[in-house]
């Protein structure tokens, strides 16, 4: 495993960290059962050297805190483990943002959360309102860094003034299939000692080679998902096709390679979700994937000309298929 190495943490970063908004959360569709093999990837992951693990308040109202909760009581994990948990900005107000840390660290049964993040910028109530109440968290120890989530680069660094110290980073969506961290929020974090934490970077298995136009995933969440649209597959052709053959140049997988593009850039993390143990293995063999700077620019140029479909076009196609079923 690699770790990030210019960023002030209390624990070792790994490049590589664990996405488990699929854990408890019915969207993804992988059944009750899951939560056994969701406790195997979390120890796992820890054995591999993933220290990063990403939870949500969100997810599964609850239960994928309570299930990393529960993983992470065997013996030796939890000091190992930098975790990662979210609010959900319903009216997050500093009393709020209190009352609803203290309830994550109960659900993941923890006296410190590393990483306590603002899930989505709130239109209304501005982080003046809401840094009060991580800062209170800070001071109280139960919470080590804060972070925010899908900020535009100006609201991060307004959050940075609100709170009056770094707010170590921004967790938004970043993959081949989705470039615009590239532009200004890498350098940010690089040129600041700040961590931009790369969510859907396998765009939900879009960038696997595993699906296509008439072999789609079926699940809520990838239902709604412009990325499985007949159309994106045909613009993404070219991407794929070069996904594909750098692959090939390093035997490994399309999906490690697409992680790999990630990690060439400084100061970034990426939290896949993964299914099985065994995609967690890839996944995290991925950081020792060295792309030469061809290779990633390649990867740029063909993503730059890949067009994903809007959010409608995946709703509406979503609502088709129910009235022809
Ligand atoms: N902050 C936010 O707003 C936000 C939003 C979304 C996600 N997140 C976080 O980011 C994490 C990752 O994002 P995500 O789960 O949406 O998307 P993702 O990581 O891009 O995709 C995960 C899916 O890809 C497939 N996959 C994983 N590893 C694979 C491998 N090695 N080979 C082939 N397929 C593989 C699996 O689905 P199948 O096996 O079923 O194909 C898995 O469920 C989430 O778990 C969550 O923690 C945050």
């Amino acid at each position: 495993m690699r770790y990030l190495e210019n960023v002030p943490s209390e624990k070792p970063l790994s490049r590589i960290g664990l996405g488990t908004w699929q854990f408890g959360s019915k969207e993804w569709g992988y059944g009750d059962d899951f939560a056994a093999e969701a406790a195997r990837i979390v120890v796992r992951a820890v054995e591999l050297g993933i220290s990063v693990v990403d939870t949500a308040e969100a997810y599964g109202f609850g239960a994928s805190e309570r299930i990393v909760g529960d993983a992470l009581r065997e013996e030796g994990l939890r000091e190992k483990v930098y975790v990662a948990t979210k609010i959900f900005p319903f009216f997050p107000i500093a009393p709020v943002v209190v009352n609803r840390g203290k309830a994550s660290a109960g659900r993941l049964g923890v006296e410190r959360i590393d990483l306590y993040q603002v899930h989505q910028p709130n239109p209304l109530i501005k982080d003046g309102q809401t840094m009060p109440g991580m800062r209170q968290l800070q001071d109280e120890g139960l919470v080590a860094d804060v972070g925010v989530s899908n900020y535009s680069l100006a609201r991060w660094k307004d959050a940075e003034r609100q709170l009056g110290s770094p707010v170590l980073s921004n967790q938004v969506e970043f993959s081949l299939a989705h470039m615009d961290p590239l532009d200004d929020l890498v350098p940010y974090a690089a040129s600041q000692h700040r961590v931009v934490i790369a969510w859907s970077p396998l765009g939900q298995g879009f960038l696997s080679g595993r699906y296509d136009a008439d072999n789609r995933p079926a699940n809520g969440v990838r239902n709604m998902n412009p990325l499985f649209l007949p159309e994106s597959f045909e613009s993404a052709r070219g991407l794929l096709d070069t996904l594909r053959e750098v692959a090939g140049n390093h035997g490994v997988t399309m999906s490690q390679t697409a992680l790999a593009w990630l990690l060439h850039q400084p100061n970034v993390i990426a939290i896949p979700g993964a299914s099985s143990v065994e995609q967690l293995e890839r996944n995290a063999a991925a950081a020792e994937i060295d792309l030469a700077d061809d290779e990633f620019a390649e990867l740029t140029t063909q993503a730059r000309a890949f067009h994903r479909p809007a959010r409608t076009d995946a709703l509406k196609a979503s609502l088709a298929r129910r009235l022809h079923r």
